[in-house]
């Protein structure tokens, strides 16, 4: 290739990929993303690039920079001969500004916080404070917080599938809890059905039926979440959507099909969220906890689906199993998948769970 043509297309990778970065990062800020696919990978390309542009340039570079330190003056400088017009395409001086702004841009990113947002705009330093006791005031005591709505949500209509026993092995709980890894690549073939049976026993399974108290610790034993399962592959089931019976502990299938592409599209292209066997949907009704907490209500509910997602994280890793919590996706096209409106009901984590290696 000549060198020409070379330049070229390294100016234009880095127009591309610095193009990417420039967007992908304004995408994740606008959205609060916490990565982005490909975005460092983009960034690493570009800086590369720059790098090589500037060795391809050097000669150009560096008679410039003589050329400054020699300043010739307006009047001293002869008229310029056709064969010293400067050539079409980017300018020394042009070249120069671009790589400075590009490496004042990547230093001011890299060693300049990013300035924090005054606290007065951040909701959610509003609401946790707004949440204290005594934060929500009088305000607060003027809200209808509404009635205690059905303490449990069932599919009358919906085809139900008793589960097994749960396959317990034994497993001592500190070597569980050292083992705990987030694992995104899982091994292809069915799930046992006992696995998945023990899996949602101890999400929220009833491990106390007297009180039917249950594996995770709920604010007022309220239990506001809901457990969904998109069952990819497990002997014994349809692919689908489930809904976790509690009481009987078994599944009601909500809507049978292929639900692995339309995870991942919601999911960012998080790939992990069509390999796994299944995946755990966890949504909150929030006026079960809301008609006795109030203002809490946010707090207690995403702490509770934190408790089960351990839960669901510890039991896979006892079973010999990978999980991974996935808490950055697009909600209303969950929501719809799930059948639930995102107001009275929305998602708030999912967790996928998939055969992994030793
Ligand atoms: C609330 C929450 C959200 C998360 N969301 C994602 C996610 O969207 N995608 C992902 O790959 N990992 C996600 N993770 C997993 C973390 O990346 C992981 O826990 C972290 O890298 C530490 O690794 P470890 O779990 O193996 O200890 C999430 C974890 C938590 C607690």
């Amino acid at each position: 290739m000549q060198r020409r043509h070379l330049e070229y297309v390294v100016i234009a990778g880095m127009m591309l990929t610095g193009g990417y970065v420039l967007l992908s990062g304004l995408l994740a800020h606008l959205f609060g993303f916490p990565q982005f696919l490909l975005h460092h990978w983009a960034g690493y390309a570009c800086a590369a690039l720059v790098i090589f542009h500037l060795f391809l340039n050097w000669r150009r570079i560096r008679s410039y920079l003589l050329a400054l330190r020699r300043r010739p003056t307006r009047a001293a400088t002869p008229p310029a001969s056709p064969a010293s017009q400067p050539r079409s395409g980017l300018s020394r001086r042009g070249f120069l500004i671009g790589a400075l702004a590009g490496l004042s841009g990547f230093l001011l990113g890299r060693f300049f916080p990013a300035s924090r947002p005054p606290a007065e705009g951040d909701l959610g330093l509003q609401y946790h404070r707004w949440s204290m006791p005594g934060g929500s005031g009088l305000a607060g005591l003027r809200l209808d917080w509404g009635l205690r709505p059905p303490a449990v949500k069932a599919y009358p209509q919906a085809p139900r599938i008793s589960l097994p026993a749960p396959r317990l092995p034994r497993a001592d709980v500190w070597d569980v809890i050292a083992a705990r890894r987030s694992r995104r690549e899982y091994l292809s073939g069915p799930l046992p059905l006992e696995d998945l049976s023990a899996l949602l026993y101890a999400a929220q399974g009833i491990t106390e039926p007297r009180w039917g108290f249950r594996a995770a610790p709920s604010a007022g034993a309220l239990y506001p979440i809901e457990t969904y399962v998109a069952v990819h592959d497990v002997a014994g089931l349809e692919p689908g959507l489930y809904h976790y019976a509690v009481a009987d502990h078994a599944l009601e299938l909500v809507r049978m099909g292929d639900l692995r592409a339309s995870l991942v599209v919601a999911g960012i292209g998080q790939e992990m969220l069509g390999l796994a066997q299944v995946c755990f949907l966890l949504t909150a009704l929030f006026q079960r906890t809301r008609w006795r907490y109030r203002e809490r209500t946010y707090r207690y509910i995403l702490l509770e689906a934190g408790h089960i997602g351990q839960n669901i994280y510890l039991a896979a890793t006892g079973l010999g199993l990978g999980a991974c919590a996935v808490g950055a996706f697009l909600d209303d096209p969950i929501n719809d998948l799930l059948g639930v409106d995102g107001e009275e009901e929305a998602v708030l984590y999912l967790v996928t769970v998939g055969r992994v290696a030793a």
